[in-house]
C-alpha cells in the first residue's frame, strides 16, 4: 500500500498525545498543552539544526553555517511569536486548571537546557545528582560537548584567526566566558572580513532571540498569574526575571562599544 500523509507523519500517535486533566473540561487546556507541545517540537529542531551548525562551523563551511544560523533564528523568531497566542488566554481561564499542573513546570524542560547548554550557557549543576531536573542524566551529554561558540573559533582558526590558546583548552563544562583578546580579533574581523560578519551578525539575532523569548515569557507569565510561586517552586517572575539579558556570545555584544 501507498505511504500516506498519515502513516508519514505517525498523525495518529501525535493527535491522541494532548490529554487534558481539568474535570469537568476547561476549553484552553487544549490551548495550553498544544502550544508547549509545539514549543518543544521546535526546540527538537532547533537542537537538530545546532547539532548541524557545530558541523558546518568546524568543517570551515562557512556558507553552510550561515544558511544554518540563519535558519535557526528563523525558527526561534517564529516561535517566540507564538506567545502571541497563549496570550489570548485570560488570568481567570489559567486559574481555571493550572492545579492540574500540580508540579508541572517549564522549568523542567530537558530541550531548553540543551539548547542553553549547546550555545554555552552551561550550569553543571543542573545535570548532577541533586538536579531539579527530572531526567536530567540526558543533559550529561550536552554539558561535555563544546558549544557553538568552541566551534566557532575552529571556524576563525582554519581562517588564520589568533584564537587565544586557552579558549582552546578550556572546559568544556563550564560556560562561555568573554575573552579580551578574543574581542581584539573579532573588532579586526568586522572592519576587514565582511563574510565573517554576516555569520556574526546572523548568531548575534539569535542571542538577540533568544532573550526575547525570555522577555516575552516573563511578561506572559507576570500577565497570567502576577506575583504568585511557580508551580515549579520558584518565584515566578521574580526568578525569571534574573535570567534576562543573559547573552549567549558575550563576546559579540561587548565588541560593539568599540566600533
Ligand atoms: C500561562 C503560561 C505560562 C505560565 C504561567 C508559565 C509560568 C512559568 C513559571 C512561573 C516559571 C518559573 C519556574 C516555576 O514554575 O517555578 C516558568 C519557567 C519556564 N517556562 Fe513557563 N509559563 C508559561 C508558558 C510557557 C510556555 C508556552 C513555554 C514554552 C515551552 C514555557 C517554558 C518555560 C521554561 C523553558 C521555563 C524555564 C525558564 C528558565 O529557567 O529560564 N512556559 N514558567
Amino acid at each position: 500500500m501507498a505511504l500516506t500523509y498519515s502513516d508519514y507523519l505517525v498523525l495518529p500517535t501525535l493527535l491522541d498525545l494532548q490529554h487534558p486533566r481539568s474535570e469537568p473540561p476547561e476549553h484552553d487546556e487544549m490551548l495550553f498543552i498544544v502550544i508547549h507541545q509545539a514549543y518543544e517540537l521546535w526546540f527538537r529542531l532547533v537542537l537538530h539544526e545546532t547539532d548541524k551548525l557545530k558541523r558546518d562551523l568546524s568543517a570551515n563551511d562557512l556558507y553552510g553555517a550561515i544558511s544554518t544560523s540563519k535558519r535557526i533564528r528563523t525558527i526561534w523568531k517564529t516561535a517566540v511569536q507564538q506567545i502571541d497566542i497563549l496570550e489570548t488566554m485570560t488570568p481567570l481561564s489559567f486559574a481555571s486548571f493550572r492545579d492540574r499542573l500540580d508540579t508541572a513546570s517549564g522549568l523542567q524542560s530537558l530541550q531548553f537546557r540543551e539548547i542553553e547548554f549547546a550555545y554555552g550557557y552551561k550550569r553543571a549543576d543542573l545535570a548532577r545528582p541533586g538536579s531539579p531536573l527530572p531526567g536530567y542524566e540526558k543533559l550529561q551529554r550536552r554539558l561535555g560537548e563544546r558549544s557553538v561558540m568552541d566551534h566557532l573559533l575552529d571556524l576563525l582558526d582554519a581562517r588564520g584567526v589568533k584564537v587565544p590558546a586557552e579558549l582552546r583548552t578550556r572546559d568544556v563544562t563550564l560556560g562561555t566566558e568573554p575573552n579580551l583578546a578574543l574581542q581584539d580579533e573579532l573588532l579586526r574581523i568586522y572592519h576587514e572580513q565582511p563574510e565573517l560578519v554576516i555569520l556574526f551578525e546572523s548568531l548575534m539575532d539569535f542571542d538577540e532571540g533568544f532573550q526575547e523569548w525570555r522577555y516575552r515569557h516573563v511578561k506572559l507569565v507576570e500577565r497570567t498569574i502576577g506575583a504568585k510561586l511557580g508551580t515549579g517552586g520558584s518565584a515566578g517572575v521574580e526568578f525569571l526575571k534574573r535570567s534576562l539579558f543573559k547573552p549567549l556570545f558575550p563576546d559579540l555584544w561587548t565588541v560593539r562599544y568599540r566600533m
